[in-house]
């Protein structure tokens, strides 16, 4: 009998834990099932290529420092919606025929997508309108996919910012300053939050909660009365400004990405106080350091699961983590259920107890 044969692709965003999920699924599926494995690469953008750029994957590839490396070694995209796909001529084209011509030329007896919600999205319509047979396994370092308690990329991503703020106590306290530490994590706040709380924050500024400025020069009062002179203030980039306003960098490219919140909240605080603040904005080490161990395992334990979904053909399913173990959703769940931080988040009642200010009411 022929070996079957399945794809794996990265899409979005990159983060700590992608090869270690490719590691798995190929384990899983050459050592179980003798499957053959192809990693396409680039994501969607491989399958458009004619042929499709993609790499049969052995177990050489993975004997050595892989499972360790951060980012993806299939490459990965974030732009270009391909329904509405860039072109040179700064028009947009509906590239979605050539994707799934792609998939189709491979004879694939599944597809494995790493993505985020956005990604997910994509390729759950690109399945639907082109018969494609996949399985989905969440990453984002945002961790805002709802149905999973955890998404690869996530617990990499925390562990660099809670690293940041050890390396930040120190000169923060050398200069009795207030040191700004601005993370990622788009409209969640889960990244701030949690390395706030690992990283000893006194500030920790998140999207889902409102704060003054006031609010924290009142917190910085009460630490000098307590004879604290230094603090570390944590902000994620989607703050916004007291206003409402959002803070957006314009790169050269002409693009717009969040990013200045931390400059904004030391210019205020530097305004009104005699507070001296230096501002660190983390930006994309949260997703190409080393993963974690437990992003390691995350991933590994989600490439296994994913192969058994493709062996028992059910598709459409995205792998999940709840409970201490995996199981598996409709993929339209991963897409619908967006999570961010809310107050009654056992991790927001934990940072109030710990003094540390999020916000006036809360
Ligand atoms: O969604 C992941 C993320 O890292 C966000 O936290 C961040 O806002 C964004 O992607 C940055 O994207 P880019 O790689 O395009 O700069």
């Amino acid at each position: 009998m022929k070996n079957k044969k399945i794809g794996i692709l990265t899409s979005g965003g990159d983060c700590g834990g992608l090869n270690a999920a490719v590691r798995s699924i190929f384990y899983r599926a050459k050592n179980k099932y003798n499957m053959d494995v192809f990693g396409i690469q680039d994501g969607t953008a491989g399958l458009m290529k004619k042929p499709v750029a993609a790499i049969r994957l052995n177990h050489k590839i993975f004997g050595g420092y892989l499972l360790r490396q951060g980012g993806t070694f299939l490459g990965s995209t974030n732009k270009g919606n391909p329904f509405k796909f860039p072109t040179t001529d700064g028009k947009f084209a509906d590239k979605s025929k050539e994707i799934i011509e792609g998939y189709h030329s491979m004879n694939l007896d599944g597809l494995i997508i790493i993505g985020g919600d956005g990604s997910m999205q994509i390729l759950k319509k690109l399945a639907k309108e082109g018969n494609m047979k996949i399985v989905a396994i969440p990453k984002t370092i945002d961790n805002d996919v709802g149905a999973t308690e955890s998404s690869i990329g996530f617990h990499t991503a925390v562990d660099v910012a809670t690293q940041a703020l050890d390396n930040l106590q120190s000169t923060a306290a050398s200069h009795r300053r207030s040191m700004i530490l601005e993370v990622m994590g788009r409209d969640a706040g889960h990244i701030a939050l949690n390395a706030g709380i690992a990283g000893g924050a006194d500030v920790i500024l998140i999207p889902e909660i409102n704060y003054s400025i006031m609010g924290i020069i009142k917190k910085l009062n009460s630490m000098k009365k307590q004879d604290i002179q230094h603090s570390l203030i944590v902000v994620a980039e989607a703050v916004k400004k007291e206003n409402g306003a959002r803070v957006l960098h314009k790169y050269i490219d002409g693009e717009q990405r969040l990013g200045g919140i931390g400059d904004y909240i030391a210019k205020e605080l530097m305004k009104k106080t005699d507070v001296e603040c230096r501002v660190t904005t983390l930006g994309h080490v949260q997703r190409g350091a080393p993963p974690t161990a437990s992003d390691r395992i995350l991933a590994s334990a989600f490439g296994v699961y994913a192969v058994d979904l493709i062996n028992q053909k059910k598709f459409d399913r995205m792998v999940a983590w709840r409970d201490r173990r995996v199981v598996d959703v409709p993929i339209e769940e991963g897409i619908r259920t967006y999570k961010n931080v809310e107050r009654k988040d056992s991790l927001v009642e934990t940072a109030l107890s710990l003094d540390i200010y999020l916000g006036d009411n809360v």
